[in-house]
């Protein structure tokens, strides 16, 4: 036997047991006359002592125990005359009689510690050491239980884990697919899956009722802290539903995790905020809600004042910080160069004091008297020690701009504590989004989405007014999922084609598959997916899913440790019958 315990299990109540420990060599002490070796395991650290007295020559093999060394330690458990009291293990230590190295190491490019001086570049490329960091193995270990509560959850309720496969043709989630090319069949492709949308939707035609699945998605995009080229989806279907037994069934998944991961209850249901209104008060369809400050629009108190960056504007609107009355100079700079910056993209910002004293200060104040600046607190709700700022312009941009600026405030005023969580369904969607470059209109979700029947006669018509059967389930301003009814009624698929510009040919090729399985009784049906490292990582507090994937990509789509992607041989070209044509 290797070992009898753990590195993290043994207490006072141990002491005086012969134990056999394995691990590595997290950092060693040489006092002269003793040796203390703190030994890692997966568990936890347990501090071994070598004593030059009882064993000399035993003392001296500890002292030249290098970093990271594998070793197994033989010996008994006692009480430690100084105690750490932080670690579970701290109260005692093991008086080693036999030591085995099962394996050395090289000195590891950076300190496994939680204050390492490792560069993140270097660390993802020894992502095998950095994974035996705590932090980072906790989040793995974090993912495990999440994905395990998971199943517990969808098992518990009914739902079948289908495995589907990856080499697939293309699935229309509006990203580029990763493209595998056929030995067998040169010159064709697979295309790995940006999702398993069709083919859950057969597994509804094929009766499966309700199905579920863990599963790795691919997209080619531009990669964010959020996004990774290849993700995980908990991807689920159900038949015979409207939207509200699916959002009940999800609600049901997020407030159990909650409860098993976090220990959260959440006793309301989750607000259900129309994606119209959540871009009228928050500029997003994704709000963080853990605070408020939502938008006023300001535009016909503002108008006719001779005010040229008022007059010439379609959309003016503000936010109220509160107590912020007495942000300095320096501040207000700030905050202008903040919204200037290209990601922001406004052209300059406008605010107005509320004095403690009462007294409104503007930027604008040649142009508005104390009185047309008061309409505008009231309209805007502020008391006295807020700050009113302010911006104009396009509405579809200004509304973007003062999002940020909302999520900038939040932050400045810590509103946006990773402790909290505000989830709530975008529900009402719409279903195309016009696209001036190419002048057609696109699928906001996915072709199948249903539009809400009260909208179908407008689906000719005034397709940009037709909302979608679609959902988006937001924390903290998170896209964790996003889902739809979908359509399963094949005249109204065709007219869906018909808006988006398919011909009946281009919608056989892309999709024949599943019009074709729909001719054999497609129960109504509609489902959900969920980010599964999104998820993960909020419970785990971070922005970044890049900590809690054990093997990530890079911002460029690399994998430095693997070096990939990276050339194939002549041969494999050959077989492939591919050629690279170097641009
Ligand atoms: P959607 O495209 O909204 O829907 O994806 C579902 C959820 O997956 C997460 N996600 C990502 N996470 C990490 N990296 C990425 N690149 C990435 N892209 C998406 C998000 C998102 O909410 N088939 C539909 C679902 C359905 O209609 O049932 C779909 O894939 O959290």
């Amino acid at each position: 036997m290797y070992r009898t315990n753990t590195c993290g299990e043994l207490t006072i109540k141990d002491a005086g047991k012969d134990i056999t420990l394995c691990g590595w060599i997290q950092k060693s002490r040489d006092l002269g006359g003793m040796t203390f070796v703190d030994l890692r395991d997966r568990y936890g650290i347990t501090q071994l002592v070598f004593n030059m007295e009882t064993d000399g020559a035993l003392c001296e093999t500890a002292r030249k125990l290098g970093r990271e060394f594998v070793i197994q330690a033989k010996g008994t458990v006692r009480e430690r005359s100084n105690k750490n009291l932080k670690i579970p293990t701290g109260e005692i230590e093991i008086e080693v009689n036999e030591l085995n190295i099962l394996n050395r190491s090289e000195i590891p490019p950076f300190t496994i510690e939680e204050e390492t001086d490792g560069g993140e570049e270097l660390r993802m490329k020894y992502r095998y050491l950095d994974l035996r960091r705590n932090s980072v193995k906790n989040n793995i270990i974090l993912r495990h239980r999440v994905s395990q509560e998971v199943r517990k959850y969808m098992d518990s309720i009914g739902f079948i884990e289908v495995e589907t496969p990856v080499l697939i043709k293309s699935t229309p989630e509006g990203a580029r697919d990763f493209v595998v090319p056929s030995r067998m069949q040169p010159g064709t492709f697979y295309a790995l899956p940006q999702s398993p949308q069709t083919l859950k939707q057969l597994l509804m035609v094929s009766g499966f009722d309700r199905y579920f699945q863990i599963v790795k998605c691919f997209r080619d995009e531009d990669l964010r802290a959020d996004r990774q080229p290849e993700f995980t989806q908990i991807d689920c279907e159900m038949s015979f539903v409207e939207r509200d037994d699916i959002l009940d069934t999800f609600e049901g998944l997020a407030k159990y995790l909650f409860r098993q991961i976090k220990g959260i209850e959440f006793s309301e249901p989750f607000l259900k905020l129309p994606f119209n209104e959540s871009m009228e008060n928050y500029g997003t369809d994704k709000p963080d809600l853990r605070f408020g400050m939502k938008f006023t629009d300001l535009t016909a108190v503002t108008l006719g004042h001779d005010f040229a960056p008022f007059d010439t504007s379609e959309y003016i609107g503000g936010i109220c910080a509160e107590g912020c009355s007495e942000y300095t100079r320096k501040q207000v700079d700030e905050l202008t160069e903040f919204v200037k910056r290209p990601q922001v993209g406004a052209k300059g910002l406008f605010y107005i004091r509320y004095g403690k004293d009462g007294l409104l200060k503007s930027s604008f104040d040649k142009f508005f008297s104390q009185e047309d600046l008061d309409k505008l607190a009231v309209e805007i709700n502020a008391k006295q020690g807020d700050l009113i700022l302010i911006l104009a312009g396009n509405k579809k941009k200004t509304l973007t701009a003062l999002s940020e600026l909302r999520l900038e405030m939040g932050n400045r005023l810590g509103l946006r504590t990773k402790d909290k969580f505000v989830p709530l369904w975008v529900v009402d969607f719409p279903l195309f989004e016009w696209d001036e470059e190419t002048k057609r209109f696109y699928a906001m979700h996915h072709p199948f989405t249903s539009p809400k029947p009260e909208d179908v006669h407008l689906m000719e018509k005034d397709p940009g007014k037709v909302r979608a059967n679609a959902y988006d389930l937001v924390i903290n301003g998170i896209e964790i999922g996003g889902g739809s009814v979908r359509i399963h009624d094949t005249t109204l698929q065709k007219l869906m084609f018909k808006v988006l510009g398919f011909t009946d040919e281009e919608a056989n090729e892309q999709f024949g598959f599943l019009l074709n399985a729909f001719r054999y009784g497609a129960p109504p049906h509609g489902g959900i997916a969920f980010g599964f490292d999104r998820w993960v990582a909020m419970f785990g507090g971070q922005d970044s899913i890049r900590d809690f994937i054990a093997f990530p990509k890079n911002n460029s789509g690399r994998d430095v440790m693997l070096d990939t992607p990276s050339q194939i041989s002549d041969k494999q070209l050959d077989e492939l019958q591919l050629k690279i044509n170097p641009k």
